[in-house]
């Protein structure tokens, strides 16, 4: 992915955070995948008063996606709105993407849209498998 690819799909990322559900954490999440196919799934965070349901903006992403029979990634962004540091993904949404996609490319951005880009395999050495 160029550049100007993995900068627009920041700014999905980024959009996607404004609807954010976290009066909880106040920590504003967008997550936005990239399908083999060229489709973009966004995602944000939503916490409740249980606080034990609360879900990322990755997963959100994943789940639309998957649930409307998308199954092939390139590329997920994850961005924390008005955080100039990047955002990388919780363990449990790590194993979840690894599982979809083993070679996705994680593009951990900050609110200035600068990133780095990690493989999912290497954010999640020795994933466990069946
Ligand atoms: N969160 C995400 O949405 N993605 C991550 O990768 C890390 C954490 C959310 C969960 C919770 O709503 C808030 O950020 C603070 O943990």
């Amino acid at each position: 992915m160029n550049d100007k690819k993995v900068k627009s799909l920041i700014e999905r990322a980024l959009s996607a955070s404004a609807n954010a559900v976290c009066d909880y954490s106040k920590f504003k999440v967008g997550a936005a995948l990239l399908t083999k196919g060229g489709k973009i799934f966004t995602g944000c965070n939503i916490e409740n008063k249980s606080l034990t349901m609360v879900i990322c903006a990755e997963r959100v992403a994943l789940y639309k996606a998957v649930s409307e029979g998308h199954r092939n990634f390139i590329a997920i962004a994850v961005v924390a709105a008005g955080k100039n540091r990047f955002c990388p993904p919780c363990g449990p949404c790590r194993q979840l993407l690894y599982e979809f996609a083993p070679d996705l490319n994680v593009i951990m951005a900050n609110n200035k849209k600068d990133y780095i880009i990690k493989r999912i395999d290497d954010l999640l050495p020795l994933a466990f498998k069946i």
